[in-house]
């Protein structure tokens, strides 16, 4: 993926980030040896950051892959906490099993195998905190159902909102366009304060200020 802000910049920010313990570390080297789209290092402590200055206890998470973002977020959770994660490829799902048993969260996560559109409609809310990171073009269908599982205070973050920037090209392709639009519609939404953070591939972070 072509970063949106200076390679070295971005190796910087890379090069200083807490990377947890060796067993986080471990599905880290698994993401990059084996290429999946992980969100990183950064992006990962930036997750737990906002999960636990919330003081978090319920969290959501769409795409849970290899289970990385999910481990940095279930960490951020009280021992008592929940981190549900939804993952439509059963294969992907039981290595993502294997991975929260070795980083020591599994106790806290509950693995939801199926489509997020078909899942989050079944799913008792609220969360304190969602965490949006699946197929782009789904990105504006699971708003709303993202939007009424947030409890007001909640935190719904999401992943690649730049997609490599082209959000801001003047023509779009049509999965760009869907990300552009649910950028939109977050930003003009009078429920939430909303901003995109330019790590990695753009990060938006909307806080619920009211019902
Ligand atoms: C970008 S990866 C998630 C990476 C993960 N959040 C991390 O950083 O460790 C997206 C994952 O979501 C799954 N996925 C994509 N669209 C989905 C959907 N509509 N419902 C459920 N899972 C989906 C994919 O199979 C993939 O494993």
């Amino acid at each position: 993926m072509p970063g949106i802000v200076f390679d070295e910049i971005e190796a910087y920010i890379d090069g200083l980030a807490n990377r947890g313990d060796p067993a986080l570390r471990a599905v880290e080297d698994q993401g990059r040896k084996e290429e999946w789209p992980i969100v990183g290092a950064a992006e990962g402590s930036l997750l737990h950051i906002l999960a636990r200055s919330i003081r978090s206890k319920r969290i959501l998470e769409l795409g849970t892959a290899i289970g990385y973002s999910g481990t940095w977020l279930a960490r951020a959770l009280p021992p008592e906490g929940e981190l549900v994660t939804v993952e439509w490829n059963p294969e992907t799902a039981a290595i993502a099993r294997r991975n929260f048993e070795r980083t020591g969260v599994a106790k806290r996560v509950r693995i939801q195998v199926g489509s997020a559109l078909d899942i989050l409609p079944r799913l008792d809310g609220p969360f304190d905190l969602i965490f949006n990171d699946i197929d782009k073009q789904h990105y504006v269908e699971v708003l709303p159902h993202c939007i009424q599982k947030l409890r007001p205070g909640g935190l719904l973050v999401t992943d690649n909102v730049l997609w490599s920037g082209r959000v801001a090209k003047a023509r779009r392709t049509k999965e760009t366009e869907v990300i552009h639009e649910y950028n939109k519609r977050l930003a003009a939404d009078p429920r939430f304060i909303s901003v995109i953070v330019p790590l990695r591939d753009g990060v938006s972070i909307a806080l619920r200020t009211s019902d």
